[in-house]
């Protein structure tokens, strides 16, 4: 299954070099140049584990959890403190490539601007009463400009528990539904969601995003039961809903097999097709909107950082993880260092990919946005295979801007299919095992 990601990755990258990520770090990031900055936040606990989950967690207890929130407030403040003070540590980052650091930059006092910050797990609720403080721990550093959003298990849905959250600067929650139909959530092992009660708590506590998320192709799952579940969501509360394909991580203990293809295909066509028919608007490759200022996403921004356990950050130059260990990484930031596991040090190319293999999560790339970004036109770097995919009619072009079609779409969700089970699928299980594996090479 690797070859195809394989092959694509030296295809893209003209080059036969892998994705190395390797156990040294940087002490301080290199954060400051970066425009579309984006934050994430990771709360490791649950109050029960999902068999089908692969998401970094562990059983909450509330000493373990007030532990690990004083660490991630250190961190907030060891990488929000570098920004101003940004000196190159490695003869790597001293070499930069186009559009890279000015010295404007690197002494820019005052705080940076970010668009967004998002809450994930785990179940961050369980941090609830802590919220606030995170918040302005990061509020030190970072000007967020477009909302806070925090995810949620149904059972958080409650009306304390929102009107913390809101009085804590959240404004978009999601939450994790999964499916509202009996079948499902025992074939997923979750229990049943009280949906009246969750529709009045979301009543009373208004926010800006709604978000539900469900799982599909299922065994067994149809057109209907999918259209159920997406009804009943923006009749009870929701204004955004999230649609994720089933995937079988080799290292869960799950025992449900993923659908085949065509049927996932059907599937998958027939629900877009039946949301864009109500008018939702498709804002990224799984989530459909019904109102057009509802937005959830931690994922289709340029450059993010990542706060806690496993969480990743991606800069200009590089791409890291930190430690998937609650213990190891309240460890290390005890020892006044950043908990980072891995770091991969990009090629242009490899920086390349990894901006349009994410930009077209939104489903659109902008010709322009490209050019900005690494200073040099995106038709140039990769005219042929923008042509070659137009000609498949995976994508249409309008004014600079290249737009997937229906038939790109899936094709994009199959192939990030393998990039998962190939990729991540293989980090995520060595680094559950390794606080700190010396390399991974994919
Ligand atoms: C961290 S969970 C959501 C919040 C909360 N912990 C919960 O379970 O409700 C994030 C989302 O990832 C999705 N997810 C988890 N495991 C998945 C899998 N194996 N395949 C596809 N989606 C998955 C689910 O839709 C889930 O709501
Ligand atoms: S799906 Fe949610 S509640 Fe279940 S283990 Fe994963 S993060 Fe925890």
């Amino acid at each position: 299954m690797s070859i195809v990601t394989d092959l694509t990755r030296m295809w893209l990258t003209r080059s036969a070099k892998p994705f190395l990520f390797t156990n040294e770090f940087d002490k301080r990031l290199p954060f400051g140049e970066c425009q579309n900055l984006g934050l994430y936040v990771h709360i490791p606990f649950c109050k029960s584990i999902c068999s089908f989950c692969p998401y970094c967690k562990v059983i909450y207890s509330k000493e373990a959890c007030n532990r690990y929130i004083d660490a991630l407030i250190k961190e907030i403040h060891m990488v929000g403190n570098s920004q101003s003070i940004h000196e190159p540590h490695s003869a790597h980052e001293q070499q930069t490539f186009a559009g890279a650091l000015s010295p404007h930059d690197l002494s820019a006092p005052g705080k940076k601007q970010v668009t967004s910050l998002y809450f994930g797990g785990g179940t961050p609720a369980l941090a609830a009463n802590r919220m606030a403080e995170i918040i302005s721990a990061i509020e030190e550093h970072f000007v967020i400009t477009e909302g806070i959003g925090v995810e949620l298990h149904p059972d958080n849905v409650t009306v304390p528990l929102l009107q913390t959250l809101k009085n804590a600067g959240v404004t978009k929650i999601s939450i994790g539904i999964q499916s509202f139909q009996e079948k499902y959530q025992t074939i997923l092992g979750r229990g049943s969601v009280d949906i009246d009660a969750m529709a009045a708590a979301l009543k009373s506590v208004p926010f800006e995003t709604v978000s539900m998320d469900f799982i599909f192709a299922l065994p067994g799952q149809t057109f209907d039961d999918l259209k159920s579940d997406i009804d009943t969501a923006f009749e009870n509360g929701a204004n955004h809903v999230a649609i994720y394909p089933f995937i079988d991580f080799t290292f869960t203990s799950s025992n449900v097999t993923a659908m085949p293809k065509r049927e996932k295909r059907r599937l998958l066509d027939a629900i877009t097709k039946y949301c864009l028919d109500k008018g939702y608007v498709r804002s990224s490759i799984w989530t459909f909107a019904k109102e057009k200022h509802a937005r959830y996403s931690s994922m289709t921004r340029d450059n993010f950082l990542g706060f806690g356990c496993s969480a990743t950050t991606l800069l200009k130059e590089q791409f890291k993880i930190n430690t998937f260990s609650v213990d190891e990484y309240c460890k290390r930031i005890d020892g006044g260092l950043l908990p980072t596991s891995l770091t991969l040090r990009f090629s242009l190319r490899q920086r390349m990919v990894y901006y349009l293999f994410w930009t077209a999560y939104s489903t659109r790339v902008a010709a322009a946005d490209f050019e900005h970004f690494f200073g040099v036109s995106l038709k140039k770097m990769y005219g042929f295979e923008l042509a070659f995919a137009k000609l498949l009619g995976f994508i249409t072009e309008e004014d600079g801007t290249y737009q997937m079609t229906l038939k790109g779409a899936f094709y994009y969700h199959y192939y990030e299919n393998f990039y998962t089970l190939s990729y991540i699928d293989k980090m995520w299980g060595i680094m559950r095992k390794e606080a700190f594996p010396e390399k991974i090479r994919l």
